[in-house]
């Protein structure tokens, strides 16, 4: 358990190193992230490389006894390379090319950019596998996906197709390409979706994510197999970052050790509603990623701005309340990017830790108390973990063939599962994220979002873990699909229909009209984006439309199956239905819920060998107080706390059972 920061030693006078380096120590720092832009100064010129400065400052880490993280410098190819081979920059749907300038200018089916790439890593990775400081490896940066049409890319697509499907016969089959002329007759004709418009056919442009999905996973092996080669005894990491991303994290992260996210919670009042929430959901699929203790490689240490006007400073407590969350869902390092705000290039203003001036000021001294508090407590926190009662079903594969087509004003993939989500953090059951095809042993409650593609093996998984006792919830928009995106002819739900004993009888797309729908005890709740028309087959209602040509019929059936139950939510019911339903769920299905947290409130627990810790985070500017039914002692301050706690502003309490 530890506290760092990102730090570029590039930016700064050499004369500077030493000094940032003695303050890291003091303030309580143990890792730093260097290098992953830095491609230009440790290759400054064709073959030949430069690793002296970086040596130096490394050796300056290790004086002090800090310990070192290295980014792979692949998302940032310097101008030397780009003019020299151009097939390193992307080219866009309309054939216009990423030039360099920014970054992410990099295509990863680039021949240059593989070689000159696994090049330069296997020169870092030999330079470096011995060095006392470093003891891992971030891959490139924030892998996110450009849908390349590059030479490379058309090519590389082609192969995949051929190699997925065998022969043109079989892909005209699979895509349905007879609608609209569109079958192949020879290879040459197959080409990457050129011209973007959302009138192609839909299998292709799954297959061709798909694809995609793959040339980053593939991208990301000609790294780390160079670094497993070397440096058998460091860990590699990737960022990921500002999710939903159209990117197969799990796939991805198969090649990692641990995965890391990118946490920059947006500060301003106007998102304080929301913006605890959504940040809980991007911790909790991080960690879903590779369904353990995770990193955060970049967190929020000021005002974030530059591309867009600057969002609010953090508030007092702020940056310490939002790293101890990240440490309540399952951070074992927190990273804070970056020490001192950049003076030159395209991020001045997003703010680090030290401003321009280089006076630590109010957010430095947080940072340094957030350091001292995690470097007393990481003793406590070592070997915890996180043990969910709930799940939520992510894939990144139903996101893509619902935003290839959408279906309804307002039916957004992941914007609902954010609020499904929020309502299981409200109610303070933890709950993991994970991927659609993971096994479900241990949960008590699976919520499977609009499973729109699917096949036998998914219904499968969701019927034996009813089965056996748990509780799933669907919801509309699932079974609507095989899995290359082609219509599947028979009543939705598809193959849930056996688990969920419901069918759907018609659907209206309702969009942003609001609808409403009625709970057996009358009361009224407000529903949009979709109405599936519920006819039960062995299913029972649990809650039927207020209006419209559908009032009276089912929109929400609840079937027992097996030694569990399986509910189908016909409709996009609005948050405090979810409440509802979840409260009226938790006994039977056995969640433990944390009553009454109030707005901004989160209760989460990490569970090791000594026990557990519960997290109190007050993530809201105005002091909230929380009613806790044990007797606990305060992990911070060592004080007996009973009955209601008071949490100021941003305030945090971790809590040990007494007794
Ligand atoms: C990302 C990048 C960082 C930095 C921050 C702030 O997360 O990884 O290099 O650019 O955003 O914009
Ligand atoms: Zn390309």
């Amino acid at each position: 358990m530890q506290i760092g920061v990102d730090y570029y030693p590039e930016h700064w006078d050499e004369s500077m190193w030493e000094t940032d380096i003695k303050l890291m120590k003091e303030t309580g720092v143990k890792i730093v992230r260097v290098a992953e832009f830095a491609w230009s100064r440790l290759e400054p010129e064709e073959g030949r490389f430069d690793f002296a400065w970086l040596d130096r400052a490394l050796d300056l880490f290790h004086k002090y006894g800090i310990q070192i993280v290295i980014g792979t410098p692949t998302a940032t190819p310097p101008r030397w390379l780009t003019t020299a081979y151009p097939d390193v920059l992307p080219v866009f749907a309309d054939g216009g090319v990423f030039h360099p300038g920014v970054r992410g200018h990099r295509c990863y089916n680039s021949v240059s950019l593989r070689k000159y790439g696994s090049r330069i890593i296997e020169a870092l990775a030999r330079h470096y596998s011995s060095h006392p400081a470093v003891i891992g490896w971030q891959t490139d940066n924030e892998f996110s996906m450009l849908d390349c049409h590059c030479d490379s890319c058309n090519l590389a697509f082609r192969s995949w197709v051929q190699e997925k499907y065998g022969t043109t016969e079989q892909v005209n089959e699979e895509w349905g390409t007879v609608v609209w002329s569109g079958e192949y007759s020879s290879w040459d004709e197959l080409t990457v979706p050129y011209g973007g418009s959302p009138f192609q056919n839909p299998s292709m442009l799954l297959d061709f994510q798909r694809f995609q999905w793959e040339a980053a996973i593939a991208f990301q092996k000609t790294q780390t197999e160079v670094l497993r080669a070397i440096c058998p005894q460091h860990f590699i990491t990737h960022n990921f970052h500002s999710y939903p991303q159209r990117l197969d994290m799990h796939g991805l992260a198969e090649d990692l050790d641990v995965a890391s996210f990118d946490y920059y919670p947006n500060p301003s009042p106007q998102k304080q509603a929301t913006a605890p929430y959504s940040g809980a959901l991007s911790l909790d699929l991080t960690r879903g990623i590779k369904r353990r203790n995770f990193w955060i490689m970049e967190q929020l240490s000021g005002p974030p701005g530059c591309w867009f006007p600057m969002w609010r400073t953090p508030y007092p407590g702020l940056i310490r309340a939002y790293s101890w969350q990240a440490i309540a869902r399952g951070a074992d390092t927190v990273v804070h990017f970056r020490w001192r705000s950049a003076a030159a290039g395209a991020e001045q203003f997003w703010h680090g830790l030290i401003d321009h001036s280089n006076v630590p000021g109010r957010r430095f001294a947080e940072f340094a108390q957030l350091c001292s508090e995690v470097n007393g407590l990481a003793p406590l926190l070592e070997g915890t973990g996180v043990i969910s009662q709930a799940a939520i079903l992510y894939s990144h594969e139903q996101m893509a063939a619902l935003r290839i087509q959408p279906q309804a004003d307002g039916l957004d993939y992941y914007e609902n599962i954010k609020q499904y989500h929020r309502a299981l953090t409200r109610l303070g059951i933890g709950c993991d994220v994970i991927g659609w095809r993971q096994p479900l042993e241990g949960y008590k409650l699976v919520i499977a979002p609009s499973l729109y593609l699917h096949d036998e093996a998914a219904a499968q998984l969701l019927e034996d873990f009813a089965a056996g006792g748990g509780t799933v919830i669907l919801t509309s928009r699932s079974g609507v699909k095989n899995m290359n995106n082609i219509c599947v002819m028979q009543p939705l739900p598809g193959l849930f229909s056996r688990a969920a004993g419901v069918t759907v009888e018609e659907y209206d797309p309702v969009g942003g009209d609001v609808h409403s729908l009625r709970s057996p005890d009358g009361i009224l709740y407000e529903c949009s984006q979709w109405c599936d028309i519920l006819r039960p087959e062995g299913a029972e209602p649990v809650a039927w439309y207020a209006d419209d040509f559908f009032a009276g019929a089912p929109a929400v059936t609840v079937n027992s199956f097996g030694a569990g139950r399986v509910y189908y939510i016909g409709t996009h019911a609005e948050e405090s239905y979810w409440l509802k339903l979840l409260g009226d769920i938790a006994p039977d299905a056995g969640l433990t819920l944390f009553p009454e947290l109030p707005d901004g409130v989160q209760a989460f627990t990490r569970t090791g060998p000594k026990g557990e810790l519960l997290f109190l985070l007050n993530l809201s500017r105005t002091s909230q107080t929380v009613g806790l039914d044990k007797q606990y002692r305060s992990a911070l301050t060592g004080t007996p706390i009973s009955g209601p706690v008071e949490l100021a502003a941003y305030g945090v309490e971790i809590l040990e059972t007494q007794g």
